[in-house]
Parts: C-alpha cells; structure tokens; sequence
C-alpha cells in the first residue's frame, strides 16, 4: 500500500485555513495556494539523493553534499493543478512540466480526458503529479495511468485537500505511488465534493463559475 503523509506543519495548516474560508477571494486564494505548494515541495523532496562534492570556502576545502541530479517533472491536472505549479517549480526550478487535461464528468463523477503532453524522457523522472483536491480519486488515478502508459516508473502524488475515499480508491490503484496532503477531510457530499473542502478549486482559482 502507498505510503500517506499528511504534512501537518503549522504555517501550512494556518494558511490551509485560510484557503479554506468561503470569504477568500480569487487572489489571496491564489497566492495562497501557490505558497502551500511551496511548503509542500519541501517536504516532498526530503528524501532526495544527494552525493558528495568538494567545495573550497574563504577558509577551507571541504567535502559537502548537493543534490545527485535526478531529473524532475512537475505535472499539473489542468486546470486546478495549474495554481501549484509555479509553487513547486520555485523550489526544483530545473524540473520540466509536463501537463494532463481532464475534467470530470458532474454527472458521472468520472473523469474525462482531453490533454496530455510529457517530457519526452518519461522513463527517466521523477514525476511529481499535483491537483489541488482527491475525491473520488478518478482524476488522479487517470492521471497516474496516463504516465504510465507513457512509461513512467517514479511518481509521487500532491494534493492539497482529499477524501478519504479517494485516499484509498488511489492506494488500491497506485499502491507505488507516495501520496503527500495538507489536509485530509471527512467524506464526499452526495455531489462528490468533499467536506469540508474548499469548494471548488479550479473555479475559485481561475474565478470562474
Ligand atoms: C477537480 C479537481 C480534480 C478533480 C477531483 O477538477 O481539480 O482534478 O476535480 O475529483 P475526483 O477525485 O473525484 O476525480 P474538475 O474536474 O472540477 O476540473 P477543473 O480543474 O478543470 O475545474
Ligand atoms: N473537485 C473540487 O474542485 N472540489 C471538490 O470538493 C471535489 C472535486
């Protein structure tokens, strides 16, 4: 089963809150997502590789660590996950963007496919595939199918709010797949949204409705 963290770090819960709030409007809400993703790239790149270099300061030679180079991806579930992007990418500036289009259905619940576009090395990254929200989990595990229908093989999933159920139904689909959340809520609504969410995060990022 995938490993689940909840990153439960003060300033990302403060401002959680704040995103939240039905009375935030469009450009804090931005902002404020934008800055969690941030935080949120922090702890999702803790545990990567770093190998041994030597570096000469004002006083000294020493041996020290930076970062091995594993190649990166940044993929966005359009729209919403759009609004982390530039967060991340703050953090891991080198890492390239691929994007995956899907919108869900508000009949069926079930998720539509209309984009994808990859880097061309897919096997080689390391895909962080971001969406601010997991209800049903459909979009994320369309997604995730997606690239790896493409060929990748190292993914890892970030999302600001999800469901319970969408927790498990993206466990039971990806259990390779390390799942990172800000907060994880109650339940679904009989209309899919979940409680008690934010609403609805590509409309109230973009303004739309
Ligand atoms: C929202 C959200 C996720 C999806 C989550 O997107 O950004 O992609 O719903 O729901 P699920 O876990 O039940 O699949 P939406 O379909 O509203 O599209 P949008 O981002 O274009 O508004
Ligand atoms: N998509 C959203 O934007 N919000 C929800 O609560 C569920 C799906």
């Amino acid at each position: 089963m995938a490993n689940v963290h909840v990153i439960n770090h003060p300033l990302i819960q403060h401002k959680l809150t704040i995103i939240r709030d039905k009375n935030t409007g469009t450009k804090a809400f931005r902002e404020l997502v934008d800055e969690v993703a941030t935080l949120m790239a922090y702890e999702i790149t803790r545990d990567m590789e770093m190998e041994e270099v030597e570096v000469e300061t004002p006083l000294t030679v020493t041996k020290t660590k930076v970062l091995a180079g594993k190649k990166l991806g940044v993929v966005p579930i359009l729209r919403a996950g759009l609004g982390m992007t530039d967060g991340i990418l703050k953090l891991i500036p080198a890492a390239k963007v691929g994007h995956v289009g899907l919108y869900r259905d508000h009949e069926t619940l079930e998720p539509v496919e209309y984009f994808v576009k990859l880097p061309s090395d897919v096997e080689e990254r390391l895909f962080i595939v971001v969406d601010p929200m997991l209800a049903t989990g459909g979009s994320a595990i369309m997604a995730l199918d997606c690239l790896k229908k493409r060929g990748a093989k190292n993914m890892k999933f970030m999302c600001l709010v999800a469901a319970p159920e969408g927790v498990k139904a993206l466990q039971n689909a990806h259990p390779d797949v390390e799942i990172y959340i800000a907060g994880l809520d109650e339940k679904l609504n009989e209309d899919g949204y979940i409680l008690p969410g934010l609403g609805d995060a590509g409309d109230r990022l973009f303004g739309t409705k």
